[in-house]
């Protein structure tokens, strides 16, 4: 039976052999930490990180200090250092009814510090009210100190309209964090056109590096009180962590070897380019979703039509989604993601909070053959179950 992997949105499982190569290579023939020490293998490791950094400001269309792209374990990370390193008791935050655990989880951890959340309502393709966002941040007057957008629900797909959103976050100097899990390396994530302050992302999702990578820009002056206090190599006289990035929020021995996987993976990202990624990511969803609609048992929940990324969620009469990923997986070999992905107020939106959904996410090694076998397959479970 031939593999499917179809569960991108939560890693990018089959990675470009660049990837492998530069971890294998790294362990090989570097495996010292950027940063620490002046010998020839520690500085080859921090020429290293400092080709990801720059390669990741380039994907982040920042053309400033590119040390202010620190790495972090993941976008849960980058979130919770975003998170807790900007609010402080008293403060007002605002997340979205989109918004992953790894949002939701930390404000309201954050709740019994003093920080109160209050949640911005979403449609299914992601329209909100910006009256209500109005209200929202301005608080009647004690204006909310950071407003968290995910750039694309990993639920729904949809992407948010994030400008108008900072826009009128910057109206009330509220701080803006993009979540953008599951946008960074195939959708556009430019700051300086989305005017966002901070930026969390994954580096083995969209980006294609190991897991165990992600990052967290930071806009010059804006202020993050590191989460993790400790050694940074350089500058280790004073108790306090240094002020300079990305020091300030990089404490201990990094994760050189998926670092060096993330650098191969963003030059790889660079020069396919990430419009011609989406380009292929969108056409291999049409091809998804063109052949699932004409099913009767199908049911898409995935907003269609509005911009969104490569992910398909749905329903199949009769069938619990979890039991599904597993008959898939066992008589297929089509691998998906059922349940509610870690994100219950996009299925709350969606009416399938009590259900969960399966979700079927393309990625950069997905086939149009894929796809169609995919739809076979579909076509088979949709005949047994009528
Ligand atoms: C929207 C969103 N935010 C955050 C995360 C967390 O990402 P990571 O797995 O890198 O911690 C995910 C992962 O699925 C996600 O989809």
């Amino acid at each position: 039976m031939t593999e499917i992997y179809l569960d991108y949105a939560a890693t990018s499982a089959v990675r470009p052999p660049v990837v492998l190569e530069a971890i294998a290579g790294y362990l090989a023939d570097i495996g010292a930490t950027p940063g620490r020490s002046g010998h020839r293998r520690s500085l080859a490791a921090g020429r290293l990180a400092l080709r990801c950094r720059k390669q990741l400001a380039e994907l982040l269309g920042y053309s400033g200090d590119p040390g202010r792209v620190t790495f972090q374990l993941n976008a849960t990370h980058a979130l919770n250092v975003a998170i807790v390193g900007t609010l402080r008791p008293g403060d007002r935050v605002i997340g979205t009814a989109f918004d992953h655990n790894s949002v939701r989880r930390p404000l309201t951890a954050l709740a019994r510090r003093g920080v109160s959340s209050e949640t911005l309502e979403l449609s299914a393709s992601g329209e909100t009210d910006l009256v209500d966002l109005r209200d929202l941040l301005s608080g009647a007057g004690r204006p909310a100190r950071l407003l968290v957008i995910p750039h694309a629900s990993n639920v729904t797909g949809t992407v948010l309209p994030v400008k108008p959103m900072v826009d009128l976050a910057h109206e009330f100097d509220t701080l803006v964090l993009l979540d953008a899990a599951q946008t960074m390396g195939h959708f556009p994530v430019d700051v300086e056109d989305l005017g966002v302050d901070l930026v969390a992302f994954s580096g083995h999702k969209g980006l294609a590096g190991p897991q165990g990578t992600g990052g967290l820009w930071v806009r010059e002056g804006v202020e993050v009180e590191p989460l993790l206090f400790g050694g940074t190599g350089g500058d280790s006289g004073p108790p306090e962590m240094p002020a300079t990035f990305p020091d300030h929020l990089e404490a201990g021995t990094q994760n050189a070897p998926g670092i060096a996987g993330l650098a191969a993976a963003t030059e790889w990202v660079l020069a396919k380019g990430v419009h011609e990624r989406r380009r292929e990511e969108m056409l291999l969803k049409s091809l998804l979703l063109e052949g699932l609609r004409r099913l009767p048992s199908v049911r898409i929940l995935s907003a269609e039509g509005a911009e969104s990324v490569g992910i398909v969620t749905l329903l199949l009469a009769g069938r619990d989604p979890g039991e599904l990923a597993m008959t898939l997986d066992r008589d297929y070999g089509i691998q998906t993601r059922a349940g509610l992905h870690c994100a219950p107020g996009a299925h709350r939106v969606l009416g399938t909070l009590q259900t969960g959904a399966l979700r079927l996410s393309v990625g950069w090694a997905t086939t149009a053959g894929e796809i169609e076998q995919t739809i076979d397959a579909f076509k088979q479970l949709d005949i047994i179950g009528t």
